[in-house]
């Protein structure tokens, strides 16, 4: 068991206890049954200015605005396994996901232009998705997915698992579900074996 493996997590809900951040206080448990810790980002919470489309980073893989970003940057560039939670808000990712993500240009940029991808590390990158929808359409989670994918594969996160709900609406509603939240925590204890 690797103990200095480093998780993060992106909570993309506003909505604190809600669904989303219910799972991920599942799969976070998960990961603390191996004696691991989870640094979790709450964007809503963040001061995270949407990209500009500036340029800046073209050249130098580096974003040139100032604001939280700089600490995600910087975890982004060290974690070994990183989880995003959102809900689903008008068939896609939340805002508060998207802002964190599209600020991720810079890691393209190093990535495709620079030819400089992030190095795997000695555990390698894997993801998490976790993904609760209040309707029963799958297009949201279709769309969702195809976003949090070049997401990952943009800070060279090789691979990743997806847990997707539908049909939980109201706060707290993915208690009743019969098998989210164990689902969850076994996802958590998965992605650090
Ligand atoms: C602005 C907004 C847009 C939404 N759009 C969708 C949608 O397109 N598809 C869907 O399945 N649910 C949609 N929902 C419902 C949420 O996905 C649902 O309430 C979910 O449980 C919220 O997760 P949370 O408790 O983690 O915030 C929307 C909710 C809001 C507030």
């Amino acid at each position: 068991m690797a103990t200095d493996l480093k998780t993060i997590a992106f909570l993309g809900s506003p909505r604190k206890d809600g669904n989303t951040d219910l799972l991920l206080q599942e799969a976070v448990k998960g990961i603390e049954s191996s004696g691991l810790s989870v640094r979790i980002f709450r964007l809503n919470l963040m001061n995270i200015k949407p990209c500009q489309n500036c340029g800046g980073c073209d050249e130098t893989g580096e974003c040139i605005i100032k604001d939280d970003m700089e600490e995600i940057y910087r975890e982004i560039r060290t974690a070994d396994r990183f989880i995003l939670a959102s809900p689903i808000f008008f068939f896609a990712l939340s805002a508060q996901s998207k802002v964190m993500i599209d600020r991720c240009q810079s890691f393209w940029c190093e990535k495709y232009l620079l030819k400089k991808s992030l190095p795997p590390g000695p555990y390698g990158r894997k993801g998490l998705l976790l993904l609760a929808g209040g309707m029963k359409k799958e297009i949201g989670i279709q769309c969702a997915e195809a976003t949090a994918r070049a997401f990952f594969r943009t800070i060279s996160v090789t691979e990743h698992r997806t847990l997707s709900y539908l049909g939980v609406d109201a706060k707290g509603a993915i208690r009743e579900h019969p098998a989210a939240l164990k689902e969850a925590f076994e996802a958590g204890e998965k992605l650090v074996f």
